[in-house]
């Protein structure tokens, strides 16, 4: 399969949803503007494309859950927002752009962020007329969410990466951090695509075994794009960790053996995903891509 194609599908069809959600003015109309900067600055879309992925792995059809796939990526983008601010790692490059309190100020940022995540559950909820969606099967994946994005996932993970900072790196530290501040999600939209599918409980061991390894190695990937990537094609401040003395993976392992970590949790996600039909192609092509990304 041409899984480039793919991406670009699907990151389309979530564009477009969102552009079309976002389409009237806010009250102040400030706080739309900062919303939409950031949210359609650029951006992969993989959290929600895994969300879609992992339903039709399930036999889904992915139009179903097209409005809370994309709602993750509210998330995800009040995530960035709060993290390039000055109290966090003090980005001034995110999506190519200046980041979000560089043109709004730290207040609006704030608020933005603030604003994203919380509709990102009205958002969910909208879903509650969707017919092709049982409603139990829409909370669990609510609650899902709330969970990965939270004190038990991304918040947490965010908390402990500051604390960490100027630290002397250590295995457990870091791993805790890396599966939280980034896995966490990448994984609870994985979980959340199966979930609304009313996949087997089997199928749904392997997508979280799937998601947890691709999850850490995205994050891997991405301190290893921090010391190797270029700016301009990252479209965010290359050298970010060094100078704010992050634990990353290259940090403990150097880069070599991260490669090398990134390379078999790749292999460990795809193995996991072994007794799924020819509908998985998309996740094993995904976790695939993950190794070779520039950005
Ligand atoms: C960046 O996420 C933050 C991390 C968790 C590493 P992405 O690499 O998915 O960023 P966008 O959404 O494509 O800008
Ligand atoms: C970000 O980790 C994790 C988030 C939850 C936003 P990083 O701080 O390494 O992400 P980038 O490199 O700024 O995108
Ligand atoms: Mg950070
Ligand atoms: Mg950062
Ligand atoms: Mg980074």
């Amino acid at each position: 399969m041409d899984i480039k194609a793919y991406l670009k599908e699907k990151k389309e069809l979530i564009d477009s949803f969102l552009k079309e959600y976002f389409s009237s003015p806010s009250t102040p109309s400030i706080l739309g503007e900062s919303i939409t900067y950031s949210l359609f600055a650029g951006g992969k879309r993989i959290r929600p494309i895994l969300c879609l992925a992992a339903y039709e792995a399930c036999d889904g059809d992915s139009e179903d859950i097209l409005p809370f796939a994309s709602s993750i990526e509210l998330i995800h983008t009040y995530s960035l927002i709060h993290d390039d601010l000055p109290a966090m790692d003090n980005d001034d490059l995110r999506r190519g752009k200046p980041t979000n309190h560089k043109v709004f100020g730290e207040g609006m940022a704030i608020l933005a962020g603030d604003g994203l995540l919380t509709e990102a559950f009205y958002m969910m909820s909208n879903s509650l007329s969707n017919r092709n969606i049982k409603n139990t099967a829409l909370i669990r994946a609510i609650k899902e969410i709330a969970f990965v994005s939270g004190i038990h996932g991304m918040v947490g993970g965010q908390a402990q990466d500051l604390i960490a900072e100027n630290s002397e790196p250590d295995k457990e530290t870091l791993s805790f951090i890396h599966k939280h501040k980034t896995g966490a999600l990448i994984s609870g939209s994985l979980r959340a695509g199966a979930i609304l599918a009313n996949c087997t409980k089997p199928s749904l061991s392997a997508i979280t075994r799937y998601g947890e390894n691709i999850g850490l190695a995205f994050q891997v990937i991405d301190d290893i794009l921090d010391i190797e990537g270029d700016t301009a094609e990252l479209g965010k401040t290359a050298g970010s960790d060094e100078r704010k003395k992050k634990m990353t993976y290259p940090a403990l392992y150097g880069i070599e053996e991260s490669r090398e970590k990134a390379g078999e949790l790749i292999s460990e996600a795809i193995f996991a995903i072994k007794d799924f039909s020819g509908k998985a192609e998309p996740l094993r092509e995904i976790a695939r891509y993950f190794l070779e990304r520039k950005n």
